[in-house]
């Protein structure tokens, strides 16, 4: 029989964990994990203006000096830690963020907040492969600064939809680009391992913009084009061009079932 302590550990309500996630002050309590997620008492929307963070993974002010080491700078073990650094950064953001939707979106549909907790987990997995990645090229998740990006739009996802325009549709999908361009330069560099990580995160993200897509079109009005929606429900500062990198990769938008026209209409944009 199933130890029953290790059966309790493993079995928890999504917005127990969502909070969890959020409160988080350790990176082991960010990455928690339970086998079994339950969805049987969503409760009242809950935001979290910020999400706690353990010490010296605090956001940071950024500033221009910040910027990521240019490409040909590769060629070095520690310029390329640094960029894993910041794609790390980058997922914990999208783990907090997903968090967040399971907490703010109740009422949504359980296939939905299931869909987004899936997501979430893979995105904890993504924070562990960058870290254990770092870590072989001498760096230490926390060593460098950790910035607000993302979150800055939280209080624009008000609803799901909000929530896809701007996680899934934009972020996820502006690395369908920029995957594959970082992960080309390390391969150049030589480092394998650090292009193969690449190439499992584009794989991953395929499957997240997917997700962005087939629920846009669940949720949406039989008569709204999915492009117009989306870029309705974009924040006022945000251009459509936030979704794609200097490479357009318009394989990678098929393969995750973006409409033809909205991929047109991206690539003139
Ligand atoms: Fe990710
Ligand atoms: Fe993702």
């Amino acid at each position: 029989m199933q130890n029953p302590e290790h059966f309790f550990h493993n079995i928890m309500e999504l917005r127990d964990w969502a909070i969890r996630i959020l409160s988080a002050d350790t990176l082991e309590e960010k990455l928690l994990s339970p086998e079994h997620l339950t969805d049987c008492d969503p409760g009242t929307p809950l935001i979290f203006s910020e999400p706690i963070r353990p010490a010296g993974m605090q956001f940071q002010r950024h500033n221009s000096c910040q910027k990521l080491p240019p490409f040909h700078d590769h060629r070095h073990p520690d310029k390329r830690a640094v960029c894993l650094h910041r794609f790390a950064g980058h997922e914990l953001l999208a783990v907090e963020i997903m968090a967040h939707a399971l907490l703010a979106f109740p009422e949504a549909p359980k296939h939905f907040r299931k869909g987004v907790a899936n997501t979430l987990k893979e995105e904890q997995e993504h924070v562990r492969l960058y870290i254990t990645r770092m870590n072989a090229l001498g760096l230490s998740f926390g060593d460098l600064p950790l910035y607000r990006h993302f979150w800055a739009h939280v209080p624009h996802l008000t609803c799901p939809i909000r929530y896809l325009t701007v996680m899934s549709l934009t972020f996820e999908m502006a690395n369908l680009d920029f995957a594959p361009l970082y992960g080309t330069s390390f391969a150049k560099a030589g480092d394998m391992e650090s292009a193969a990580l690449m190439q499992r995160i584009l794989e991953d993200e395929i499957s997240h913009v997917s997700f962005g897509i087939n629920w846009l079109k669940k949720l949406k009005k039989p008569e709204e084009n999915e492009w117009d929606l989306w870029e309705q429900n974009l924040p006022s500062l945000m251009t459509p061009s936030r979704a794609k990198g200097f490479i357009y990769h318009e394989d990678h938008r098929r393969k995750a079932g973006v409409p033809e026209d909205w991929i047109q209409k991206l690539k003139m944009s």
